[in-house]
This record gives C-alpha cells, structure tokens and sequence, in this order.
C-alpha cells in the first residue's frame, strides 16, 4: 500500500513521525526508530535559556514567567533533563542527518524573538530538514491580557521564518481562548505546519510528603480526541499542514488522524514505554542469565549469530585453537557488520510481520556472515 505523504514540504514515506521526545538524544536511536519505520524525527527541543546561557544554572523558562508558585506550574522537563547544550544539540543533529535517510527536524523552545533566533539557522546549516517551534509561555502575570500573549508567539514564528528557507511548523497549546483564530494569525504569519497539541507536565501534590511532585503522565488513545477535534475544526481554513500529537498509540489512532484532516500523525509516549518495556525486559534477561553486563540482551541476534557458526563451521578446517579464535572473531564482526549496515534483502526480511520480521533480519545477516566467512577462509587462510 502506498502510504506516502507531504508534511510542511517534505515527502515522507508514510505519515508515523517521532515527535520530540528523550529518545533522540542518541544518535543510534535515530537508526533504531528508522529502521522501525518513522518517515520523520523530530528532535527533543533545545531551550532558549540554554542558548543564551549555555553554561548556567538557570530556570526554566515558564517558571520565570509564572513568578509565584513556580513549581505547581512547571509543566515541562526541567532544562537539566536536557544535558545538551548547543554546540553538542546542533552536533547530535548533525551526525543523525548523516545518519539516516529520513528527515529530522530540529525543535526550539522559546518565547522571546532576543539573542537565540540565529540558532534556527545553525540547524538548518546542521541539515535540519525543518524546524518545529515548540513555543509555549504561561501566561501567570495578572497585567499580562490575551492579546499580549498571542504577539509573544507571532513574533516569535516571523523571526525564525525570517532566519531560514528551511520550513518552520508552530507546535500550539490547547490553551488558546480562541483556537481558530490563533490557528488563521499563525498561517498568516507564515507557519508551514500546526503540531496539534503538546502536552505537559502536570504536577501534584503528593500527600504523604506533602510537597509538589512533579510527574509525567504519559498519554493513552483518549487523549487523541482533543486534537482529533480541533483538526477536525480547522482542516481547509487554513493553508499550513496539520500534524497530530497526542494520544497516539495505535495504528487506530493514525487513520483516526488522517480521517481528521492531519498529514501526519506524530507519537512520544509509545515510543518512550516500548523503548522502555524493551531495555526492562532485555535487562532482566541479562540478569538471568548472569551476565555482567546488564545491557539488552536480543535473542534474535543471539540466533543470527550462532547461525554464522554453525553454517560456516562444517566448510572449514580450523584445525589449531589459533584457527579457532580468528574463526570466533571474524564471524562475531561479519555478523555484527552485516547486522548494521543490513544491504538488502536483510533490511527487507525485518519488514516482515509480527516475529518473524523480528527474528528474519538477524538470521538472515547469520547467513550472510557465514557466506563471507567461508568466502574469507578460502582466500586468506
Ligand atoms: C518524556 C517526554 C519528553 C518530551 N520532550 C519534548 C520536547 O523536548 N519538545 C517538545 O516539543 N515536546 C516534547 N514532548 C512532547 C511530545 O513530543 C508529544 O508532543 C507529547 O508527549 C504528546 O504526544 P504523545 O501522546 O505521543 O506522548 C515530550 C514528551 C515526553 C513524553
């Protein structure tokens, strides 16, 4: 089935994006969500305040925005939790653009149009197919009206759509008292896309303790029906592509998107508890196997290359143990090398469904491996 899609310009093979989340702090986990099928990533964001002062301690900046009880409204992780500055941010992007074919689109937080604009640049210069502005400001001063509010992020667009050719998507809030409107100001001002809706921190109160407690409720498909709604609203009134964000976590969820009028449907929290479920269960299997290393553990590798070994092995004459480690570790990095870098039919076999995708890749790399080996021993042994 042809699933292709144009979002804010860009071709895309189907319409799954990774929306910014922790996940692409690594550059292997841009590979990983690749593989897995993304036609997008969107990078985590880089904050305005780590821009202007890269090295400081500082506040986050809507708790500098909302100077009485701060903490009840931090509604998004701490600056801290981003350890990126952004020389190592605009570097990371970089090296994932080089990484994978896919597009990756580079996401700014911040409210002010003073000082870190030119960063929007130097993420286009970094090959940053698009930039998503995750714009947001907590409007706490009671001297500050609506209209004030919604300059704030107006100016903020036309800055960065004056810093770069590359195209720029507006991620808004549900908190705008007039939705539509906001929606119309933002395509006026030359928005290629609206990511429809972040979703933030919620802090408690924990009453054992009797503090705030920040918290991170992680979404599920109820939370879908907000965007699905405002898209729904807002398709054919304005020009700019729709993005949906939030609550989605099916392939349910995705039509549902589409039916809406969204070109793209874009998920984190899926992402984040599969990624997390995956690293629980791989550490498990470590520790109960004892091994010493606690790090994921895949059993389909394990089987692709003991395949390597166990097809190669009959073919060869390893006669000294001298044989035997050159056979051990040729095999160990063919299998590994063609695990990879998967030239085709390996990347093919792992778009088979359900396990068989998952376990068909890496026995199909465990024979490769051994072909190359065999191939090896003859010429060099
Ligand atoms: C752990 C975590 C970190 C996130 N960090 C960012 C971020 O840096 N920038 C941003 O624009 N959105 C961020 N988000 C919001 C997601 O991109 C997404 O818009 C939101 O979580 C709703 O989608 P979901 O229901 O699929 O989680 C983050 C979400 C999570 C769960």
């Amino acid at each position: 089935m042809d699933l292709r899609t144009t979002y804010m310009g860009l071709e895309l093979q189907n319409p799954v994006v990774a929306s910014a989340s922790p996940l692409s702090e690594k550059l292997d986990n841009f590979r990983r969500m690749e593989d897995a099928g993304a036609a997008a990533v969107v990078m985590f964001s880089l904050f305005e305040e780590q821009i202007k002062h890269e090295n400081a301690a500082i506040e986050h900046l809507i708790t500098s925005g909302a100077e009485s009880y701060a903490e009840s409204l931090s509604f998004f992780p701490e600056i801290e939790d981003y350890e990126t500055g952004p020389d190592e941010y605009l570097n990371l992007l970089r090296r994932a653009t080089e990484a994978v074919d896919i597009p990756v689109i580079g996401s700014l937080n911040g409210i002010t149009n003073e000082g870190w604009v030119e960063t929007a640049r130097l993420m286009q210069e970094a090959g940053a197919s698009g930039i998503e502005l995750n714009a947001y400001y907590i409007p706490a001063k009671v001297d500050t009206d609506g209209r004030n509010v919604e300059q704030r992020y107006l100016d903020v667009l036309t800055a960065v759509k004056a810093a770069v050719s590359i195209p720029v998507a507006m991620k808004l809030s549900p908190f705008f008292s007039a939705t539509a409107n906001m929606a119309r100001q933002f395509d006026e001002a030359g928005a290629d896309a609206l990511v429809l809706f972040n979703r933030f921190y919620q802090p408690d109160f924990d009453l054992d303790e009797l503090e705030v407690h920040r918290t991170l409720e992680l979404s599920d498909s109820r939370d879908l029906l907000l965007p699905l709604r405002w898209i729904s609203i807002l398709y054919g009134k304005v020009e700019a592509d729709f993005a949906l964000t939030s609550g989605v976590h099916s392939a349910h969820d995705i039509l549902k998107a589409m039916m809406a009028g969204a070109r793209v449907a874009m998920t984190a929290a899926a992402l984040v508890t599969a990624t997390a479920a995956g690293l629980w269960a791989s550490e498990e299997e470590a520790v109960r196997r004892g091994a010493k290393d606690p790090g994921p553990v895949v059993v389909d590798e394990i089987a692709g290359q003991w395949l390597t070994y166990l097809v190669a092995l009959p073919f060869l004459p390893v006669l000294t143990s001298t044989h035997l480690v050159v056979f051990t570790a040729a095999g160990f990095l063919l299998f590994r090398f063609f695990d990879v870098v998967k030239p085709w039919p390996i990347r093919a076999c792992e778009k088979l469904p359900g396990g068989i995708g998952i376990v068909a890749d890496d026995l199909a790399a465990g024979y490769f491996a051994a072909f190359a080996l065999l191939i090896g021993w003859k010429i060099f042994v």
